[in-house]
């Protein structure tokens, strides 16, 4: 077992900004800028503490592993859990559940959206928002992205038809979409908003925590989201109504929904209308969660302090066009994306990965990664992948720019600034393209193709159209 532990965040002077690596790209058979693994959580890289332990014991030690046995909901890990949430997002209602598909799925269902209803989501985003969907009983409907990777209103604009019942909007890598922008949109046509907020628990725009600005916003807890039992999610709402159907649809049988309602007012007379899904939670993990909780603010300081770093130390960088937020610090850290235009990305983010940082194209054809939509196959019939692709021809482009790299929560300041080294080392070696090996989009790097092109007033880059087009 891993028995990392999370400490205060390190403080750092910026490291250098000149360039810091003289040898060859490790890409070509240079010296990597390091050797070890690049921490995820995926590697064992999750934080164990004494408390945790603690807790999951004395769910085990309790024999009671189910939530809804004869106590009442306050005498239960997942009813404190609950009322945790509750306190935390300032939302009226929370609700544990198996995981954040099923949270969003319950979101969708528990709205009384009918079943064969379009729901708009982005074209960018984890498989699970439109397999939630799915499970909903409705239809994904894509829109484009823009070229920071947040929902399109615009585009949503253009594609609407009356069917779309719903506005499914991402927090997509941790970056906040525009909430302004997408609630006024939703009023105007008289749609409910619900907020994907799995990858961005904890994160907040202009002061208000993401998932809170919808209808009802959906969370994770697996793997890799700030609060982690392996499986796991929630759903928190100030829809008194939604939140009761949420809790008869998640498996609350026989009754037990009264239980959310200690007070005795339950704003649905029976749960007799509705289907049971068993999306439920159970205690183990619960406890788990609540142990967790405690240390949520010290993990979501060290994301923001992580990423606030990295990106400070490569903003001067012309080559990479890194995301931005919709607002000042409208984001939670746990990823590093930025775009290379004119270059190619699949080379860029393997030069990354052979300096020992683990980096991926978003948008590659070498993989089949389920972030972008042409990998979502069973939405579109027999069309083809280019086929697929021309439907959001903006977010097609925008993906294949782009290089992701994972920011866990436990990097230190050695891992950040190796971070830094490896890609300045990458992006000092496509504009010097002093490396004949070093591709640009379309073909090689040549010292000419540089110099002359005028920068790009909203990127800074020295030129947003891939060479050759
Ligand atoms: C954007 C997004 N939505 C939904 C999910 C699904 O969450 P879960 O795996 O808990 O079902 C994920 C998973 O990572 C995600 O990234």
């Amino acid at each position: 077992m891993n028995r990392n532990k999370e400490g205060p965040v390190p403080v750092r002077p910026l490291p250098e900004t000149g360039q810091t690596e003289d040898g060859r790209l490790a890409v070509n058979g240079g010296d990597p800028v390091r050797c070890t693994p690049w921490p995820t959580y995926d590697k064992g890289a999750v934080f164990v503490h004494s408390e945790d332990e603690e807790a999951a014991l004395r769910a085990i030690r309790s024999h009671l592993y189910f939530r809804y046995d004869y106590r009442s909901q306050q005498d239960t890990e997942c009813g404190r859990f609950e009322e945790e949430l509750c306190r935390y997002f300032g939302s009226k209602h929370a609700l544990a559940v198996s995981s954040g598909t099923t949270a969003l799925a319950l979101a969708i269902m528990a709205a009384g959206i009918p079943p064969g209803s379009l729901i708009a989501c982005p074209g960018f985003t984890f498989v699970a928002t439109p397999s939630a969907i799915v499970l909903a009983g409705c239809t994904p409907i894509l829109v484009e992205v823009d070229e920071n990777l947040h929902m399109d209103v615009d585009d949503l604009r253009r594609r609407w038809t009356p069917e779309i019942k719903g506005i499914l909007v991402v927090h997509m890598r941790g970056f906040a979409a525009d909430m302004e922008a997408v609630t006024r949109f939703a009023a105007d046509v008289g749609v409910p908003v619900f907020e994907d907020a799995v990858p961005a628990l904890g994160a907040e725009l202009k002061g208000r925590k993401l998932g809170t600005f919808g209808l009802a916003g959906a969370f994770s807890t697996q793997s890799d989201k700030s609060l982690n039992c392996g499986e796991g999610g929630f759903l928190a709402t100030d829809d008194s109504v939604l939140f009761a159907r949420a809790v008869v649809l998640s498996g609350a049988y026989e009754g037990r929904f009264r239980r959310h309602f200690p007070d005795g007012e339950t704003p649905i007379a029976t749960d007799l209308d509705l289907p049971l899904f068993s999306f439920r939670m159970d205690e183990i993990r619960a406890a788990l969660l609540r142990a967790e909780m405690t240390r949520l603010p010290m993990r979501l300081e060290r994301f923001r302090g992580n990423y606030a770093y990295v990106a400070a130390a490569l903003s001067d960088l012309p080559q990479i066009a890194i995301r931005q937020p919709v607002a000042p610090g409208a984001y939670l850290g746990e990823a590093f994306i930025f775009r290379v235009p004119g270059v190619d990305a699949k080379w860029f983010a393997r030069a990354l990965c052979c300096e020992g940082v683990d980096a991926r194209n978003l948008g590659s054809d070498e993989d089949t990664n389920v972030r972008v939509f042409w990998n979502w196959r069973f939405m579109f019939g027999a069309r083809g992948v280019e086929e697929i692709k021309a439907l959001l021809p903006n977010t097609t482009r925008y993906l294949e720019q782009a290089v992701d790299i994972p920011l866990s929560s436990n990097l230190s300041a050695q891992d950040c600034d190796h971070l830094i080294r490896a890609v300045r080392k990458v992006a000092a070696a496509v504009a010097s393209a002093r490396d004949p090996r070093t591709p640009l989009a379309g073909g090689y790097a040549s010292a000419d193709q540089d110099s002359a092109r005028p920068a790009d007033p909203v990127t800074g880059l020295a030129d947003t159209a891939p060479v050759g087009q």
